[in-house]
């Protein structure tokens, strides 16, 4: 058997353009599948989801399933990354996710690395579980927050409105730059232990990387994630890295070419020519269909997707979204997409 290197997705991550490009799907385990929504009314919470092998398993084998994807995603959350540094976290139906708030605490008291990474060993053994399960045609994505977007969370109790967490960012300078750096010790841990348990590449999901002023990009994003990806290397770890800086805007070229990401995500409002223009010749490219056309469907979703496809011809491409599948998209416009793409349609 030819190695893994010979996966369309790493392939296209080593620099090489595919036609048609290898395609998945940011959240494509998830509500919008109704076997999804019956396995995860198994679990008490959606953390004990997030840490049962066999549920996490199983929800990355229902995407493949019904379509030809050339990767799985490992079944996880960016907020278990807080929650095993022993903040409090959970998921309120139709709220999303709710943390204890640092802003409002005077001291912020963390647990420490080593055991934040024991408390994680669940995810691992749930990626070695999704490489043994899959097939050897299909690449395995492991990933975590960046820094800043995970701060956020843990500074504002919540997503949404950024604004707390920005001032806090200018109030609580010296406080935020310690934050930022556990977690990209932690951080740089966990991506190592999911490539160790076997993950092909991984992805660091920059969710909330709109609305900073160019100072404040340069210290809360580019400078974590710099320090993050050189952690990673460091660690060992030579797999491919893709950034995905969401709502970076014209900030996009600086983490593109000064964070150390082998390949970037572009988000849905960036036009792929500015993309191919502003990164460094033949850096692979991953985005960005609207995932609107997924509620869609029909004549909408075929145009939009080939004109995806066609913006993004003169680079190593990786179809997918420009954010993640929404609950209302229904599984047959994925299937349809899947089709239009891989030139079956
Ligand atoms: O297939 C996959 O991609 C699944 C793995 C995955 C999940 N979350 C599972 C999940 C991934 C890659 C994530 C990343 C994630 N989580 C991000 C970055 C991507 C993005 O969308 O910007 C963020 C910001 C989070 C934090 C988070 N987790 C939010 C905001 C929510 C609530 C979403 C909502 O609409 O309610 C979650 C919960 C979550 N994470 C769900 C899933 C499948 C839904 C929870 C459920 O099933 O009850």
């Amino acid at each position: 058997m030819a190695g893994r290197e010979s996966l369309p997705l790493l392939r296209v991550l080593a620099g090489e353009r595919l036609d048609p490009p290898p395609i998945w799907i940011m959240r494509q385990a998830g509500r919008y599948l109704p076997e999804y929504r019956d396995l995860r009314s198994r679990a008490k919470s959606f953390l004990d989801f997030c840490y049962s092998p066999a549920l996490a398993t199983e929800a990355v084998m229902q995407p493949l399933r019904r379509f030809p994807l050339d990767a799985a995603i490992l079944f996880s959350d960016i907020l278990v990354v807080p929650d095993a540094l022993g903040r409090q976290v959970a998921f309120l139906e139709g709220e999303g996710p709710r943390l204890d708030p640092l802003i409002g605490s005077e001291t912020w008291r963390l647990g420490d690395v080593e055991k934040a990474i024991q408390r994680l060993a669940p995810v691992y053994e749930a990626a070695e579980r999704i490489r043994a399960a899959i097939s050897s045609h299909t690449a395995l994505i492991g990933f975590a927050g960046g820094p800043w977007t995970v701060a956020t969370y843990m500074l504002q109790g919540r997503g949404g409105e950024k604004t707390d967490a920005l001032r806090c960012a200018y109030q609580r300078a010296d406080e935020v730059d310690a934050l930022l750096a556990i977690l990209v010790e932690t951080t740089a841990q966990h991506l190592a232990a999911q490539v160790k348990a076997g993950a092909d590449c991984v992805q660091i999901f920059e969710s909330w990387a709109d609305g900073l002023a160019p100072a404040l990009f340069q210290r809360l994003v580019i400078s974590p994630t710099r320090d993050l990806i050189n952690r990673v290397r460091e660690l060992g770890i030579t797999a491919p890295i893709i950034g995905f800086p969401r709502g970076a805007g014209a900030q996009f070229q600086a983490y593109a070419s000064q964070t150390g990401v082998t390949a970037l995500g572009v988000d849905t409002q960036t036009p792929a020519d500015y993309a191919v223009e502003v990164t460094p010749e033949r850096m692979p490219l991953q985005g960005n269909l609207d995932p609107q056309t997924l509620v869609v469907g029909g004549e909408t979703l075929e145009r939009a997707a080939r004109d995806v496809l066609i913006a993004f011809r003169s680079a190593p491409h990786i179809f997918n979204l420009g954010h993640g599948i929404t609950p209302d998209a229904t599984p047959e416009n994925v299937a349809q997409l899947v089709q239009i793409v891989r030139g079956a349609a």
